[in-house]
């Protein structure tokens, strides 16, 4: 059965939302307080990179199911189940999660609330938002308690929004045991397709639904921190972190996956939610039982450091040298520079005093407005171009291809970082490159 839907906020995670609602055959309306990013999606332009995500845009703008507002109102008017998908950045000067804009869609959308209607929280918040915004809700809306919110986090990744949008793993839906109302039944409509194809539905309390959000997050960052500081003892003995993850990965307690070591993580979720978990522990008189994640932001951040005193190992001084950083998004697929483990050590290399040229196949254009000082080129050869030393900083499909002995041909000494393990470490040896990885051989 078709609903009407609204998405509050366009960016990462609500444009996918709506465009995904509407495939799965929903009525939807997007909403932003960005009147440019409003005309882009309704031309059917996506203003950032996230493969598939422009066909199903345009797809569902010609079909009409799906159209975009800077209006509050018409979204209230229009729609029975709204989602809230804006931002919930990391304060300035602290750890904690802003909330600014997740409570300014509240303010706006529950005063218009005529008619029973459903708002499900998409953003990551901390435990404890949803039974306050629920409170606030009842108080604002003219509807009173037919104006119901529940909280259904969203685990898609950058990359595989589409995929994880229109297949996801599971669905978490979080309601006031003591209040549910209709908020299952209304989950149950939108997502009936899901649940027909045995997607696991999880009901739970709103605390638990938070929760679950931030301590998937806090898992992968902890993964990925551990195989890290793996791989900083690899460092001191000659072993290979690689070859380590693959071993450990057989065991099927562990798994494979989010054993890459390398950078380390970045991007608009791990970092800030991290932290944010943290700040709230603090606040609930937990804190010592996240004080462990303290050291995941800390393994996190010294495999940054790591490059440039590799880089530093490599040639010495770095005043001077040309530095090739190809990389600049937090990871492949993606535009999206935010905490950008890539660009960070490629800024890190600049002011140390290497001349830095960078080249990312899509984050270009984001970076430079972050780091306008590094020199960015539309191509690895611009960028290799008489280097003293190549990053490998993200790992692109086109530059885990490379061939070592074109480049070679291109730089002026043949060093090279893999900061994502991701080249065919041998092969650049045998090329004659001095390789160094992240935790692993060393050539
Ligand atoms: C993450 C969660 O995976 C997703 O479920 C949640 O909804 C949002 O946050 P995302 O930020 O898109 O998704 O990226 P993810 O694929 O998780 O990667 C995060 C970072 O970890 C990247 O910088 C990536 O390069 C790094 N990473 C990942 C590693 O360093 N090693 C790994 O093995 C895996």
């Amino acid at each position: 059965m078709s609903e009407r839907i609204s998405v509050f906020g366009t960016g990462y995670l609500g444009a996918t939302h709506a465009a995904g609602m509407a495939e799965l055959g929903h009525e939807v309306i997007g909403v932003d307080i960005d009147p440019e990013k409003v005309a882009r999606l309704s031309n059917g332009e996506v203003p950032f990179f996230e493969p598939g995500l422009p066909e199903l845009l345009r797809k569902h703008v010609d079909s009409g199911r799906l159209r975009f507002t800077t209006d509050a109102r018409e979204a209230a008017e229009f729609a029975d189940v709204h989602f809230i998908g804006v931002g919930t950045p990391q304060k300035k000067g602290e750890y904690a999660a802003d909330m600014t804009f997740v409570d300014a869609v509240i303010e706006t959308l529950a005063p218009l609330l005529t008619r029973p209607a459903t708002i499900l929280g998409k953003s990551t918040v901390p435990v404890g938002t949803a039974a306050r915004l629920a409170a606030r809700v009842r108080e604002l809306a003219p509807v009173g308690d037919d104006a119901q919110l529940g909280w259904n986090p969203e685990f898609l990744r950058e990359g595989f929004a589409v995929e994880d949008t229109l297949r996801p793993d599971r669905l978490v839906v979080g309601v006031d045991p003591a209040n549910p109302g209709r908020i299952e039944e209304v989950a149950r409509r939108v997502y009936a397709e899901a649940i027909e194809r045995d997607t696991p539905f999880l009901v739970t309390d709103l605390a638990t639904a938070e929760l679950v959000k931030v301590s998937a997050n806090a898992f992968l960052a902890t993964k990925i921190s551990f195989i890290n500081a793996i791989a900083e003892v690899c460092e001191a003995t000659g072993a290979d972190v690689v070859d380590l993850a693959d071993a450990i990965g057989h065991d099927a307690r562990i798994g494979r996956k989010f054993l890459g070591a390398g950078l380390g993580f970045g991007g608009g979720c791990l970092p800030k939610d991290i932290r944010a978990f943290m700040a709230r522990a603090g606040e609930l008189g937990v804190d010592q039982a996240l004080t462990f994640l303290r050291e995941v932001d800390g393994v996190n951040m010294r495999r940054r450091e790591h490059v440039i005193s590799l880089a530093g190992e490599l040639m010495g001084d770095l005043p001077g040298t040309r530095v090739a950083v190809l990389g600049a998004a937090f990871k492949p697929n993606s535009d999206d520079i935010r905490d950008s483990p890539a660009l960070d050590v490629a800024g890190k290399l600049h002011l140390q005093g290497a001349t830095v040229t960078v080249h990312d196949p899509e984050a270009n254009a984001n970076a430079k407005k972050v780091w306008p000082t590094l020199t960015y080129v539309d191509n690895v050869e611009d960028a290799c171009r008489d280097a003293d030393l190549v990053v490998v900083a993200t790992e692109w499909t086109q530059f885990r291809e490379l061939d070592p002995t074109a480049v070679k041909d291109m730089v002026k000494h043949a060093r090279v970082i893999d900061g994502r393990n991701c080249l065919p470490a041998q092969a650049w040896i045998d090329a004659g490159w001095t390789y160094r990885g992240m935790g692993r051989l060393a050539s």
